[in-house]
């Protein structure tokens, strides 16, 4: 995590047992609200570990450490290594604000409303090697209204990740979905309403 935390409030307040919260900042909300939920924190900086493959096999450390066998991002601005991405194929997820693959990348919240877009909307997505191209899991789509400011329409687009993150992470863990040979399978057998931001 590296942002302000309102995914990993919304995350932790759902219930979902967190075991540890990995930050590249000092400082950032998030490493406050894991406090307040007394889940231990790490920090792992590039100035530290400037090349990234050292940064990662720091990454990967700390998480071996506590055992973690899934990792969520959210506002976590570095890219994965591909020995990282290997190891931990199909158990690491990523939150993005748009619906993928438009607006891939840093400020899509923007970037969308400044296109003048009618809708946009939130995924989650299983991370590979490449920045937000992972297999997609679950989308929520957000309108942007005609009388929207640009924090008008931020605000919609965080309250939906707010809803939607916290239920895909419990369907991950709980095997409802996974990653098979490159592709999303979902393991329900009704429609996973969840996967639309519909339960
Ligand atoms: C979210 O908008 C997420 O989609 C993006 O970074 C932001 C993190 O926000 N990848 P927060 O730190 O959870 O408030």
């Amino acid at each position: 995590m590296g942002g302000t935390g309102t995914n990993l409030r919304a995350i932790l307040e759902s219930g979902f047992p967190v075991e540890l919260v990995v930050s590249h900042r000092a400082g950032v909300g998030a490493l406050d609200i894991a406090a307040q939920f007394q889940i231990p924190t790490r920090i792992v900086l590039k100035r530290d570990f400037p090349e990234r493959e050292a940064f990662d096999a720091e990454l990967r450390r700390q998480l071996a450490e506590h055992a973690i066998e899934r990792v969520a991002m959210a506002g976590f601005l570095r890219w994965l290594t591909p020995a990282t991405i290997q190891q931990f194929e199909g158990a690491i997820v990523n939150l993005h604000p748009s619906l993928l693959p438009a607006f891939p990348g840093l400020h899509a919240i923007e970037r969308a409303y400044e296109a003048g877009v009618l809708w946009s909307g939130v995924s989650v997505h299983f991370v590979d090697e490449g920045q937000d191209t992972g297999p997609v899991v679950a989308q929520i789509p957000v309108p942007r209204l005609p009388q929207d400011s640009l924090d008008e329409f931020r605000t919609r687009i965080h309250a939906a990740e707010h809803r939607l993150y916290p239920r895909v992470l419990r369907a991950v863990d709980g095997g409802e979905t996974a990653l098979y040979n490159g592709q999303v399978v979902y393991h329900t057998k009704e429609d996973a309403a969840w996967m639309h931001g519909r339960s």
